[in-house]
């Protein structure tokens, strides 16, 4: 996927970030930079990641026992998204320990269902969410792109492409672009991210600074499977309305990811990529 630079993803404990950070380490990057707010979930996502390295090391060794296999630089942070001192801090703790930051991946969200619909959502609901999902993803884009504007562009492997000084990938959702009922909050924040996204993309583009959204479909993850409410009409869903008529992977998701990412998509910007097994074809 061209992804040889450094990388910082937020929600990266779980679910969709949990796959990038894997899928950023199996394709050769140098560095990932996890963030999230639960520490103990980070970790054991730190040991996954070591003992995958440890593995292909070893499936790597040459014969004479020098390994090919570089390492990758791994580094987590606990961090609340909605807590603008603490993105700002290990946003510029990771570029500081890395040197640079190639890619940032703002996975970091929560989901809620308004029971009874719109009328009867709580204002701390909406806020948080609002919080988490929207804010949080602006803080996090404009800690990096402060950094990301001050480097240099890496050149791509793939047949001499323009350089890329950085590349920042948003989560949508298909509730970007499509509402789904008793989900104001998470939908208007799906939206605004849309939003948020082609505008700072507009800003940065002759720069070499591309910033792009993914908007996946009912994905498999703990933020879907563990909230039996959500879960359920999910399920309703999945049957009627998705055309593949199944969930999808973290790791389907993880490789859309991947692609807007590295070099390979180095004439994509402001782009909303959509993977989500035909929701929003119909
Ligand atoms: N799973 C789906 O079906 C689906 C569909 C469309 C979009 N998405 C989006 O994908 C992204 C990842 O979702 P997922 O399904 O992997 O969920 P998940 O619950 O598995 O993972 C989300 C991670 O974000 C972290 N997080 C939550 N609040 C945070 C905060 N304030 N600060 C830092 N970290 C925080 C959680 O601790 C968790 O590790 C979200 O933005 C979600 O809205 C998911």
């Amino acid at each position: 996927m061209d992804v040889p630079g450094f990388a910082l993803i937020t929600g990266a404990a779980s679910g969709i970030g949990r796959a990038c950070a894997h899928g950023f380490v199996k394709e050769g990057s140098s560095g990932v930079a996890l963030l999230d707010v639960s520490l103990e979930a980070l970790e054991n996502v730190r040991s996954e990641l070591q003992a995958l390295q440890s593995k292909s090391g070893k499936e790597n060794d040459a014969p004479n026992g020098t390994s090919h296999s570089s390492e990758c630089q791994i580094e987590i942070y606990q961090v609340d998204v909605t807590s603008e001192t603490q993105v700002v801090n290990a946003v510029n703790d990771a570029a500081s320990k890395f040197g640079r930051l190639d890619y940032v991946v703002n996975a970091a969200g929560i989901a809620m269902k308004h029971a009874g619909g719109v009328a009867f959502a709580e204002t701390n609901d909406w806020q948080r969410i609002i919080d988490v999902n929207l804010t949080g993803t602006f803080f996090v884009l404009r800690a990096a792109a402060k950094i990301m504007l001050n480097q240099e562009p890496i050149r791509s492997s793939i047949n001499g492409r323009p350089l890329q000084r950085g590349s920042i990938v948003n989560f949508s959702s298909i509730q970007g672009v499509v509402g789904i009922a008793q989900s104001a909050a998470y939908t208007a924040t799906k939206h605004g991210i849309m939003g948020l996204t082609r505008s700072a993309s507009e800003d940065y583009a002759k720069d070499g600074l591309r910033i792009n959204a993914i908007l996946p479909g009912y994905t498999e993850t703990p933020l879907t499977t563990k909230n039996p409410q959500i879960l359920e009409a999910m399920k309703q869903r999945v049957s009627t309305a998705v055309p593949m008529e199944r969930m999808g992977q973290p790791s389907e998701i993880a490789d859309g990811v991947l692609y807007l990412a590295g070099g390979r998509s180095s004439f994509v910007t402001g782009s909303a990529l959509a993977v989500d097994g035909g929701y929003t074809s119909r």
